[in-house]
Parts: structure tokens; sequence; C-alpha cells
């Protein structure tokens, strides 16, 4: 299925049967950092999922694939590392094939406010490469502020990368996606469609 601007999203936990997009997404070298191993086959994807799906409360996080009409993942948005002072941690990766159209800053502007209304996350946090501007422009399309770069604070392959960090607030403006984009929650129906 291609995708564009007005492409409908639907947010929704992710399922075991999800291994063949999950492997296909993670087929491009630059999703080699966006998991803890290298995707390769059925096993690795599984073992990915495993991880995925058990992400459905508070206490663990929470992650949603993103799909189209058809259903079929195409990336993922993960809030992780809630603590007790109500911060939680943002990741999202993309298949290469619905990139380019806004995708990600739709669907993380939709997920917004359910993570600070219903799961209680006061203050989200991320970061990105700065040799990565497409995530830094997802991060501002969905209301968050640049909040400065950590010099050096990754290290992939010997070599060290700035990292940009952004954050918002539950108090911060609130962002509309662009298109519809339907959130289903774990344990509910849908929460919101805008
Ligand atoms: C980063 C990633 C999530 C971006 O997803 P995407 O939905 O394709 O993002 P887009 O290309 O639509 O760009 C998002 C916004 O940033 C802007 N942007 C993209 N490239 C940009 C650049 N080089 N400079 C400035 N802004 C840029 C876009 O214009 C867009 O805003 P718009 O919709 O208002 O036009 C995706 O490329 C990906 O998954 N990459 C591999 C994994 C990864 O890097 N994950 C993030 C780790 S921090």
């Amino acid at each position: 299925m291609r995708f564009d601007r007005e492409t409908p999203l639907i947010l929704r936990p992710w399922r075991r049967g999800d291994v063949a997009a999950v492997r296909q997404a993670f087929a491009t070298p630059d999703m080699a950092q966006q998991a803890a191993e290298p995707i390769v086959d059925d096993a690795s994807a599984n073992r990915w999922l495993d991880w995925a799906c058990g992400l459905v409360s508070r206490d663990s996080g929470f992650a949603f694939a993103i799909t189209a009409a058809d259903d079929v993942p195409v990336g993922n948005i993960a809030v992780t590392g809630i603590d007790r002072h109500d911060c939680g941690w943002v990741s999202y990766w993309l298949a290469s094939r619905a990139r380019g159209c806004g995708v990600v800053a739709d669907s993380l502007a939709a997920l917004v406010p359910w993570v600070h209304d219903v799961a209680g996350v006061h203050r989200l946090e991320l970061g990105h490469r700065v040799n990565n501007p497409a995530s830094g422009g997802v991060a501002a399309r969905a209301g968050f502020f640049s909040e400065g770069v950590e010099r050096e604070k990754l290290c992939y392959g010997g070599e060290r990368f700035d990292v940009e960090s952004h954050a918002r607030l539950a108090t911060d403006p609130r962002v509309t996606p662009r298109r519809d984009v339907c959130v289903v929650a774990p344990g509910d129906g849908n929460f919101a469609s805008a």
C-alpha cells in the first residue's frame, strides 16, 4: 500500500502475528540502531515482538504499531521508562516505504493526548542524533521543544554522535494531526480520531 500525506492512520498495540511486517521494516540499514539486536529472521523478529507486545501498561511502557487501513504495521511509537516523576521516553521508527509524508509526526501528535491524559505521563522526552533532522522534524511537528544538544552521547561503530534533546509537557500546546489518526489503546476501544 502507498502512503501519502492524507492516508488515514491507525495506532494499535502490536500483535504476535506482525512478524513479517517487522522483518520488512528492519530490512534497511538505517534501522540497525532501532532494536537491541539485528532483526534478520523470524526468530529475531519474534523476540522484538516479545518486547513490543509486552508494552501495554504504565509499568512496562507502551508500544503502538502504526498502520493504514490494511492493518499492516509500517512503524512503531513507544513510550518507555515511565518513572515516579511521570516522565517517559519516546522512540519511533518508520519503514522506508512510508517515509517522507509526515506519518510519524501525525501519529505522535495523535498519541500525545492519550499519553498525557490517560496514561498520566506529564513529561515526554526524546532524543535524536543531530545528523537525523527528519527525527527532529517529527518532534517539532508533534509539539516537542528542543532542550539542547548532549555532546557525543551515543557511540555507534566507534563513532560518537551529538544528540539533540526534545521534550513536551502535558501543559504544553497540543498539536492537531493533519490527517485522521485513530488510536486504539491497550484494553480500550478507540481513544480519539482527529
Ligand atoms: C526519522 C523517521 C522516523 C522520520 O519519519 P517520517 O514520518 O518519514 O518523517 P518525514 O520525512 O515525514 O519528516 C518529518 C518532518 O520533518 C521534516 N524533515 C524531514 N527531513 C528534514 C530535514 N532534512 N531537515 C529539516 N526537516 C526535515 C519534514 O519536512 C517533516 O515535516 P512536515 O511533515 O511538516 O513536512 C524515519 O525516517 C525513520 O524511521 N528513520 C529510521 C529510524 C530513525 O531514525 N528513528 C528515529 C531515531 S531518533
